[in-house]
C-alpha cells in the first residue's frame, strides 16, 4: 500500500498552515445520497470529490456523522466513536479521508462536546443510577420547591432544565433541547474522557475540528436567575453560560491536551467573543486557530434564537460591520473563517438581498465577491456556490428543524398571527440551508432517486450544477474563478494577510475595499444595488475578476456588478 492510502496523523510543521485553505462545508444529510434512501451519506460525498476538486477547495468540513438519534440532526451525539448507519460505516469514512487526500483535500470533523444526546450511554447510566460516576458527567440539581433551579431559557426555547423521570425535584441542564443534556466540564474525569476521543480522531489523519457551541462550556456556578426578558418569564441563558469567566481554563487545557500536539485546525463556533478577548481566543497562541465571523451574519435580527424580533438595516450598516469586525481581528493578529451561510442559516441570497426581485445569479455573485476576498480563510457552504435560495413553505408542518417549530410557537405567544409567524420561519428557518444539493434540474435534483428527507426547493430553475457548468457566467463558474484567483501564489498572501481599508464615498450602494501587502494594492468593488451606478471618477487598474464581463467600462458599474482590480 502506498503512503497515500493509510490513515495517519497529519502533524503539520508550519504553525498556521491552515491560512492557505479554502474550506467547504458539507451537510452530509443533504449532499448526495448513494443508496437510494433519500438521505445523503458518506459514500455520496466520496462520489462527489471530483466536483469539490473542480471548485478548488482544499478542506471539507463535515457536519456530524456520528451515531445519533438525529433529534437535532446529528448535533446530538450518542456515540463519539461510531458512525451513524444512515451515513454509512467507519470504513466508509476512512475511505473518504484517504480519497479526499488523493484529491488534495483534508477532512475537518465537527466536535460537539458541550452536550451529548440523551441516548448517549453516559447519560443513560447517569439516569439509571444516581450513584453512578456518570452523574457527574452531566449537570444535575435538586430543588425542594417543585420549581426548576433557575429561569434560564434554552436556545431552542423553554427552560434549560428538565425533570429527571422518577426522581421528584431533580433536574438536568440543557443549553439546547431537552434531548441534548449538557456535559459537566467542571469534572476533570469527563474532560479527560473527551480529550481521549479527540486524540483518537486526530490519529486518523483528520485536519482538525469545527468546535460546536464551544463558548458555552462554562456555566456560572451560582446558577442564579436573572430578570425575565420575554413573555415566557425566562431569560436568555447565554447571559450566564456564554463566554463566562473560567472558560479560559477549559479551553487552554483542551487545546494543550489535544489540538496543540497535532497542530490541528480548529474553528470555533464562537458567538460573543468581544474584540478585547480576541488575542486570547485566536491570537498567535490562542485557544483556536480561527473563529467564524458571525458579526456579519445577522444584520436582520438581534437575537439568533428569536426570529420575530427584527432589525432594519442598510448596505452601509452591513458594510460597517464587515470592516469593523475585520479591523478588530487584524488588531489581534488573528483570522476569521469568513462565511455567509451555514446549516443554521437561511440562504445568503435570500437574507442579504432584501428585495425578493433582486435575488438573482447576479446578486449571488456580488455577495461572493464581497466576502470571499476578506482577510482570513473563506468557507463555502454547500449549494451557496450555485446561488441556492430559500423557498416558501405554506404550513409549519412542512418544517423539520426543531428551532423553526419553537420559533413559530414563540412568535404566536408574542401576539403575532399564524401567517406572520410562518413568514418569520420561512425567512429564517435553518431548513433553508439544509435543502438537498441541486446537482441537476430533475425532480430530486440528482441528489437521490428517492423522495429526499427534506423537500427540494420549489423555486430552483437553472440553479443546479449541471446547468451552471454550461454557462461561463453562472454563479458556480464565478466561484470557481474566485477560488482559482485567490489561491494563486501571486496574490494569496495578500488576500490572507494584507491590510483592509474600506473605499468610501463611491456610493451608499457600493461595498468596496482595498487589500494591501508589501506595497501592492488590490481593489474589490461591488455594486450592491439593482441599478447602474455611474462613478465620478473611473476606477483605475486592470480587471482581474468581473462578475459581469459585458461591462468592462470602469466609469460605471452595472446592477450587482463586482470587479476586482489590480
Ligand atoms: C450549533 C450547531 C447547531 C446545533 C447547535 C446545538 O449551533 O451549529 O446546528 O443545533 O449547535 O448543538
Ligand atoms: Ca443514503
Amino acid at each position: 500500500m502506498s503512503n497515500e492510502n493509510i490513515l495517519k496523523p497529519l502533524h503539520h510543521t508550519n504553525k498556521r498552515w491552515w491560512k492557505n485553505e479554502v474550506i467547504y462545508q458539507v451537510y452530509p444529510r443533504s449532499f448526495q445520497d448513494s443508496n437510494g434512501d433519500g438521505i445523503g451519506d458518506i459514500n455520496g460525498i466520496t462520489s462527489r470529490l471530483d466536483y469539490l476538486q473542480s471548485l478548488g477547495i482544499t478542506t471539507i468540513w463535515l457536519s456530524p456523522v456520528y451515531k445519533s438519534p438525529m433529534f437535532d440532526m446529528g448535533y446530538d451525539i450518542a456515540d463519539y466513536q461510531k458512525i451513524d448507519p444512515i451515513f454509512g460505516t467507519m470504513k466508509d469514512l476512512d475511505n473518504l479521508i484517504v480519497k479526499a487526500k488523493q484529491h488534495g483535500m483534508k477532512i475537518l470533523m465537527d466536535l460537539v462536546v458541550n452536550h451529548t444526546s440523551d441516548q448517549c450511554p453516559w447519560f443513560q447510566e447517569a439516569l439509571k443510577d444516581p450513584k453512578s460516576k456518570y452523574r457527574n458527567y452531566y449537570i444535575f440539581k435538586h430543588t425542594d420547591n417543585g420549581k426548576a433551579p433557575n429561569n434560564w431559557r434554552s436556545a431552542f426555547g423553554g427552560s434549560t432544565w428538565s425533570k429527571v423521570p422518577n426522581e421528584p425535584g431533580t433536574y438536568y441542564f440543557h443549553n439546547f433541547a431537552p434531548k441534548q443534556p449538557d456535559l459537566n466540564w467542571e469534572n476533570p474525569e469527563l474532560r479527560q474522557a473527551i480529550y481521549k476521543i479527540i486524540n483518537w480522531w486526530l490519529d486518523k489523519g483528520i485536519a482538525g475540528f469545527r468546535l460546536d457551541a464551544i463558548m458555552q462550556l462554562k456555566k456560572d456556578q451560582d446558577f442564579a436567575s436573572l430578570p425575565a426578558d420575554d413573555v415566557d418569564g425566562l431569560v436568555n441563558g447565554e447571559k450566564k453560560d456564554l463566554n463566562r469567566p473560567g472558560i479560559e481554563k477549559f479551553l487552554s487545557e483542551l487545546k494543550q491536551s489535544t489540538f496543540a500536539k497535532y497542530n490541528a485546525l480548529t474553528i470555533g463556533e464562537a458567538y460573543g467573543v468581544p474584540a478585547k478577548d480576541m488575542p486570547r481566543y485566536i491570537g498567535p497562541d490562542g485557544y483556536f486557530s480561527m473563529i467564524f465571523n458571525f458579526d456579519i451574519m445577522n444584520p436582520d435580527i438581534p437575537d439568533v434564537n428569536r426570529w420575530y424580533i427584527k432589525n432594519k438595516w442598510s448596505t452601509a450598516d452591513w458594510a460597517k460591520t464587515i470592516f469593523d469586525s475585520q479591523h478588530a481581528v487584524q488588531k489581534a493578529h488573528a483570522y476569521f473563517t469568513n462565511i455567509i451561510e451555514n446549516h443554521d442559516q437561511p440562504r445568503a441570497v435570500s437574507k442579504f438581498i432584501q428585495n425578493p426581485k433582486d435575488r438573482t445569479p447576479e446578486s449571488a455573485k456580488a455577495l461572493a465577491a464581497v466576502y470571499f476576498l476578506l482577510p482570513g480563510v473563506p468557507l463555502i457552504f454547500e449549494g451557496q456556490e450555485l446561488g441556492m435560495k430559500n423557498f416558501k413553505r405554506h404550513s409549519i408542518s412542512e418544517f423539520n428543524d426543531l428551532s423553526s417549530i419553537n420559533n413559530y410557537h414563540m412568535a404566536i405567544k408574542n401576539g403575532y398571527t399564524k401567517e406572520q409567524a410562518l413568514q418569520f420561519v420561512n425567512e429564517r428557518s435553518r431548513d433553508n440551508g439544509r435543502v438537498p444539493m441541486q446537482w441537476d434540474g430533475s425532480k430530486y435534483g440528482g441528489f437521490s432517486d428517492h423522495k429526499p428527507w427534506l423537500e427540494m426547493g420549489n423555486d430552483r430553475e437553472g440553479i443546479n450544477v449541471k446547468d451552471e457548468e454550461k454557462d461561463p457566467n453562472s454563479v458556480l463558474n464565478f466561484y470557481r474563478r474566485l477560488v482559482r484567483y485567490r489561491q494563486n501564489d501571486r496574490v494569496r498572501k495578500l488576500f490572507i494577510d494584507g491590510s483592509i481599508e474600506q473605499i468610501k464615498g463611491l456610493s451608499k450602494d457600493i461595498i468596496a475595499y482595498t487589500r494591501t501587502l508589501d506595497g501592492k494594492t488590490i481593489k474589490v468593488i461591488v455594486n450592491f444595488s439593482n441599478h447602474t451606478i455611474k462613478l465620478d471618477q473611473p476606477i483605475k487598474g486592470k480587471i482581474e475578476l468581473n462578475s459581469n464581463p459585458k461591462n468592462e467600462d470602469l466609469s460605471q458599474l452595472m446592477p450587482f456588478q463586482a470587479v476586482v482590480v489590480e
